[in-house]
């Protein structure tokens, strides 16, 4: 059977795991409440959670503005599922951030740890951009990983992780996974600094308080890992899985407390259209 390249399965959004993603949910939450906090408008009349997955953000959204018309959409089903599945007032849609058009104008454009799964940046934060009025937000946070060890590891396991050092899975694989789509801070200011009236970028190192055995590769296998668990065969997953578990665990030591400390960069910008 023909595999679609590991970032077009995750690009079509198959394979989230609500489940997975939701065991982290206090920390996950943190960053995107930090975005929140930084929308100076006070009264929109449409907002758009870009990538809402289980819809958690999405409803403090519609709390945080109670008269705006809130929608969030995403392009996997199973995530839209676990979100209608809460009743609330929110707008459920599917769509692919990739080539999507809001149904409304929009006020609020909002999308936390989303535009890492999107290519093309230079395409992208310019098209969702221009969709907004004078006087319009876009509010937009993504993990800064490329550099982080973890994530680092992930890549040279694929590399050189085999028993004697052999690459594992196919080059489609590696090179796929070796794709930087998170740019560095200033790529998004000079981007946005011409047509914004505000504009705040910056980025922030967390220190999440991990638990429990392995929990670095568990907090992975929720997001970063994802592709790489969907391109590689049975065979070669654990062979990978193995060896990748070992390089996290010591690069990332339990504490004598028997918590992990995981650092992690993410970066975030809110641009208000001039
Ligand atoms: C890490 S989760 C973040 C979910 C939510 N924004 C939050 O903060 O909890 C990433 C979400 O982006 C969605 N996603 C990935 N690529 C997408 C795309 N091209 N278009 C729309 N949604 C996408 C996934 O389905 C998933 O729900």
């Amino acid at each position: 059977m023909t595999q679609a390249a590991p970032h077009q399965r995750d690009l079509a959004g198959e394979s989230w795991d609500p489940g997975q993603y939701l065991k982290f949910s206090d920390h996950r939450l943190r960053p995107a409440l930090d975005l929140m906090g930084r929308i100076p408008l006070e009264n929109p009349e449409a907002v758009f959670d870009l990538g809402c997955g289980s819809g958690n953000v999405t409803r403090l959204l519609a709390d945080r503005w109670p008269d705006a018309d809130v929608a969030g959409m995403d392009n996997s089903p199973e995530m839209l599922a676990q979100a209608a599945s809460t009743a609330s007032r929110v707008r459920w849609l599917e769509g692919d951030l990739a080539d999507w058009q809001p149904d409304r104008t929009p006020s609020i454009l909002y999308s936390n740890a989303v535009i890492q799964w999107v290519p093309d940046h230079h395409e992208l934060v310019p098209r969702i951009w221009e969709m907004l009025p004078s006087g319009g937000c876009l509010a937009v946070q993504a993990p800064l990983s490329w550099d982080m060890r973890s994530h680092q590891l992930m890549r040279e396991t694929l590399d050189n992780g085999g028993a004697g050092g052999e690459t594992i899975g196919s080059t489609e694989l590696r090179t796929a996974v070796g794709n930087r789509w998170v740019q560095d801070p200033d790529f998004y200011y000079d981007m946005l600094a011409p047509d914004a009236d505000h504009l705040d970028v910056w980025t922030t190192e967390y220190q999440h308080v991990l638990t429990g055995d392995d929990a670095v590769l568990e907090w992975v296998t929720g997001t970063g890992l994802r592709p790489i668990l969907n391109g590689l065969e049975d065979g070669e997953r654990e062979v990978y899985l193995d060896e990748y578990r070992r390089r996290l665990n010591n690069e990332y030591p339990k504490r004598a407390d028997g918590v992990t400390l995981y650092p992690f960069r993410r970066l975030f910008f809110v641009a208000v259209r001039k």
